[in-house]
């Protein structure tokens, strides 16, 4: 059976009538026949169909090329132009909307079948292949991050030496009362924060999960929550239920506690102003469906224990949560986040197999689930 919502825009009643009789008699739902190109653009905008069938010559203002053009400028969606017209002059006005068919009129139903069915595959396939590029870019920029700082770390290492050990000497000379000590204080102060940062670096380039043995996540879980709560804001409440079985991973359990830890206190930093509830869930291992479309199915492990950290937190915006695991992306103001702790949080979840999943939009808060391979699978 067919799958797929489906936008039918077409002023001729009979024509329309047709071809919703003949779509839904394929097994597509016909999610609604729209005579006018303005119309119809409010609504895909609205509703995210699967696909567009689009008539090109249409009563309204805009017609189907324009309409297809507004359609296309915000949504990946496919459109097939149904027309009675051939001639260069509409052939040429309809490429730029890069259409996945053009149907002349009147047209076979076996034909419209096949023209949607290869249209929706197409975009499925392009999805998948865009999402896997991604996927892609983001392990190379991981990796690129990971060269530089092996390369510089060293030499950076041995002048923050320098810096932290010449501004401890300072601080021991200079009386206190002196305005030299606050300045050497500042400088040393500063050097410390490099040498972790460096040190960070250097966790980040390291081949991970060395140290795999099975490991109680809800011990890791447990731990992390005592940190966590131990400075809570005021206004941010912590909601834990225990799992209901064991939850056995294969991984090293320090990493694990950094990928609960530094979910949790992303939570918790997302509501420090506005307060809010911080969920953490885990699931014990449950075997998954198969990984959804689009999703890489390697990266999902058969098996998995999953933690699910959630806050009621003001969310982020798609153009933020496009790049949250960028490494050194912040909106956090200078000093205050390096813009590491996601991308570690997702180079330790793919070294060990497993998968990341943010989910987010603003106003409504924001998900972090790990999917981690079970320990006794
Ligand atoms: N739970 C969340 N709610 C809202 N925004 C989030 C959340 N988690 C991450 N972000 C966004 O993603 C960005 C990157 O997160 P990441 O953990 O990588 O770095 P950071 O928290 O800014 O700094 P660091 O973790 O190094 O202290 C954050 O600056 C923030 O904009
Ligand atoms: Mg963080």
């Amino acid at each position: 059976m067919s799958e797929g919502r489906i936008l039918v825009v077409e002023d001729e009643a009979i024509i329309a009538r047709e071809i919703r009789h003949a779509l839904e008699g394929f097994g597509y739902e016909v999610l609604a026949v729209i005579p006018r190109g303005e119309d119809a653009v409010a609504f895909a905008l609205r509703e995210h169909p699967d696909l567009v069938l689009m008539d090109i010559m249409l009563a309204g203002v805009m017609d189907g090329t324009a309409a297809a053009a507004a359609i296309r400028e915000h949504l990946d969606i496919p459109i097939i132009f149904s027309t009675a017209y051939t001639d260069r002059e509409t052939v040429e006005r309809v490429k730029p909307t890069s259409p996945y068919g053009y149907l002349v009129k009147p047209f076979e139903h076996t034909h419209l079948r096949i023209t949607v069915e290869t249209a929706l595959y197409r975009a499925a396939m392009e999805r998948k292949l865009r999402a896997q590029e991604q996927r892609l870019r983001q392990a190379e920029k991981m990796q690129a991050v990971g060269t530089l700082a092996s390369g510089v770390a060293h030499d950076f290492n041995n002048i923050l030496s320098a810096i932290i050990g010449y501004s401890e000497m300072g601080l021991r000379r200079a009386p206190e009362a002196d305005p030299l000590h606050r300045m050497f204080d500042r400088i040393h102060r500063a050097g410390v924060r490099a040498r972790s940062l460096v040190r960070l670096l250097l966790d980040f380039s390291r081949p991970a999960a060395a140290d795999c043995e099975p490991v109680d996540m809800a011990g890791v879980i447990e731990e992390a929550l005592d940190v966590v709560r131990a400075t809570l804001p005021p206004g941010v409440a912590v909601d834990y239920a225990p799992p209901s079985g064991p939850c056995p991973v294969r991984a090293d359990a320090t990493q694990m506690h950094q990928v609960a830890l530094n979910l949790m206190v992303n939570a918790v930093d997302a509501m420090r102003a506005g307060g809010g509830r911080l969920a953490v869930r885990l699931a014990p291992c449950a075997a998954r469906e198969q990984a959804a479309e689009g999703a890489d199915a390697a990266q999902e492990p058969r098996h998995a224990v999953t933690l699910e950290i959630a806050d009621t937190g003001p969310g982020m915006a798609p153009e933020v949560l496009r790049r949250a695991c960028d490494p050194f992306f912040t909106t956090k103001a200078s000093g205050q986040g390096t813009g590491m702790g996601l991308a570690i949080v997702q180079g330790i979840v793919r070294s060990h197999g497993g998968r990341l999943t943010l989910e987010s939009e603003p106003g409504k808060g924001t998900r972090a689930t790990a999917a981690l391979p079970c320990a006794d699978r």
